[in-house]
This record gives C-alpha cells, sequence and structure tokens, in this order.
C-alpha cells in the first residue's frame, strides 16, 4: 500500500518513514495543540479562521509561531497536493508541540516547536445517516476536573507552573471554588500551631505517593495531621507551608504571593518532618528495603 506523505519538521515524506523524538513534548506532557482543515476537491475549506484559531491557540499556550500565514497555507496545501487523488475530499490534521527537550514542566530555552501535517480521507455523510440521523447521550462536563489521574495531558500544570517560574516563584498553589487543592506538580501541606493540614484526596488532586508518606510519618510520630479542606486566606494565615512531590521530597514555602509565610524560614514541623524523611530514605540506601 502506497504511504501517505506527511509533514515534519521541514519535510516531506511517507508517514511510515516519520519519526517523532520520545522527548518530544507532545508526547511527554500533551504540550501542544492542533487543527483539522477540511479540503474539498483538493481545496482548503476556511483555511483563515483555522489559521486565526491557531494563532490564537499558538499564543494563549505561548508557543513560538513557527510559520507566517503564508508559509502555513503553502505547506498544508503541498500536504494536500500531494495526497489528493484529484476527486476525493480530505481532513488535513496539524500539529505543534512545544518541542524535544529535557522533561522538565516549565518552558524549555531555545526549542523549535515540532509541526507535523497529514491528510486524510474524508467521508461525506452516509446515505443512511442523512435518513435517519445518530443517537447521542448528555454527560456532566468532567474535562480538567480529573486531576487524580496521573495524565500526560499536563498543558495547564506547565502553564501555571511556567506562569510561577515567570514571577520568579518555585510553585503554582491552585486554588479552585475558594478552596486549595494542589500545587502544578506537587501536594500541599500547612501547618498551623504545630498541626499539620492537606487537602484531602477526591476527583481535584493527584493522590501523591510523596503525600501518603508524609502522612504516615506525622502520624507514625504523634503528630496530628487533617485532611481537610481550606481556602486560600487560612493559607495565608499559615505557621508554615510545604509543597510534596517525588522530585521535591518536601519543599518548605516561606514566601507566598511575595508575603512572609512565618518567619518565612523552613519551620520546626518541616525540619522535624524532613529529618524523618530523610530517615526512610537512608534506610532504604543502605538496606534496599523501606523501614517497618
Ligand atoms: N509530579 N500533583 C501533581 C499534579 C503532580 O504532578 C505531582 C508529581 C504530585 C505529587 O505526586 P508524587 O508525590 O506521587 O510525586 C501531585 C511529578 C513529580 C512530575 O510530574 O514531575
Amino acid at each position: 500500500m502506497s504511504q501517505p506523505i506527511i509533514y515534519l519538521n521541514g519535510a516531506f515524506l511517507p508517514a511510515d518513514q516519520a519519526q517523532v523524538p520520545v522527548l518530544d513534548r507532545g508526547f511527554i506532557f500533551g504540550d501542544g495543540l492542533y487543527e483539522v482543515i477540511p479540503a474539498y476537491g483538493g481545496h482548503l475549506f476556511r483555511l483563515d479562521p483555522h489559521l486565526a484559531r491557531l494563532e490564537n491557540s499558538l499564543a494563549a499556550a505561548r508557543i513560538d509561531n513557527p510559520h507566517s500565514r503564508t508559509d502555513w497555507a503553502h505547506l498544508l496545501e503541498e500536504t494536500v497536493r500531494r495526497n489528493h487523488d484529484g476527486t476525493g475530499d480530505s481532513a488535513v490534521y496539524m500539529q505543534v508541540t512545544r518541542g524535544v527537550a529535557r522533561r522538565d514542566h516549565g518552558f524549555p530555552a531555545d526549542t523549535p516547536p515540532t509541526v507535523f501535517i497529514m491528510c486524510n480521507p474524508l467521508s461525506p455523510l452516509s446515505a443512511s445517516v442523512q435518513a435517519e440521523g445518530v443517537d447521542a447521550i448528555t454527560l456532566e462536563d468532567i474535562r480538567w476536573q480529573y486531576c487524580h489521574i496521573k495524565a500526560i495531558a499536563l498543558l495547564p500544570n506547565i502553564l501555571l507552573r511556567q506562569t510561577a517560574l515567570d514571577e520568579g516563584a518555585a510553585e503554582a498553589i491552585l486554588v479552585r471554588d475558594g478552596l486549595i487543592t494542589e500545587g502544578a506538580a506537587s501536594n500541599v501541606f500547612m501547618v498551623n500551631g504545630g498541626q499539620i493540614t492537606t487537602p484531602p484526596t477526591g476527583p481535584h488532586l493527584l493522590s501523591g505517593v510523596t503525600r501518603e508518606l508524609v502522612i504516615e510519618l506525622a502520624r507514625n510520630h504523634a503528630l496530628i495531621c487533617h485532611e481537610t479542606d481550606f481556602d486560600a486566606s487560612a493559607l495565608h494565615q499559615a505557621d508554615e507551608i510545604w509543597l510534596t512531590s517525588s522530585t521535591r521530597e518536601i519543599l518548605p514555602v516561606t514566601h507566598l504571593d511575595g508575603r512572609s509565610v512565618g518567619s518565612a524560614r523552613p519551620g520546626p514541623v518541616w525540619q522535624r518532618l524532613y529529618r524523618l524523611y530523610q530517615d526512610y530514605k537512608q534506610h532504604l540506601r543502605r538496606t534496599g528495603l523501606p523501614p517497618v
């Protein structure tokens, strides 16, 4: 079977010869966007509004637009031309990702976007669908609400983390309907009067493995740890704030929204938990087993 011809980063080539590196942020993070543009009889349909939406998506995702409108039109037309048999209709799929870089939520420096374009046959509605129509069902709109799934579709997390980085902060702590949920890539703890609180697990945060261990270590050492919702004003009044994740362990936050947290130094409860965490790690290093 003859292979469709696709466009990838400057070259037209058979689809089975096109490869994207595994570190592409589209693969790693879902950090990209796309358009689908019909072509009838080989002519792109409503090209300008599609390119305008692409420009808006790129700007909103803060991905550099690698091409002018004229260049985009040329690449899309050329992809159709190379695949079109002169009769049927097609759907052109185009995708732009933030490119290939070492995995890190923050935007990579000096990384060109990945550009991919393909062209698939497009069929008109069948006679039976034209005659009978189709069935549909209603469902709750759950998009961007299943944060307990450790999905690779992380574009929102990336944009939030990058906004924090742009402001000179290490992490964005997220608020949904007034309540603290989690960080862009971490869980959140606060300490008040020596007692620890972290939001309860549910669909709006990832049940962090580090979070679980921190709760376990705290409770095993007679520290009180609540799993209770709290709002942003409670967080602003906390004595201590920590972020937990597999890569950052227990990270003390000493400034929130430009204001000091407690004494503006890592607090005593953090010192305690951090020591317990290091001991836990050390035991694993020494024995290959977690402490009992
Ligand atoms: N992320 N919440 C989110 C949204 C996360 O991405 C992470 C970790 C956590 C903490 O989970 P754990 O303690 O199991 O690492 C919470 C990883 C480290 C990452 O994306 O790099």
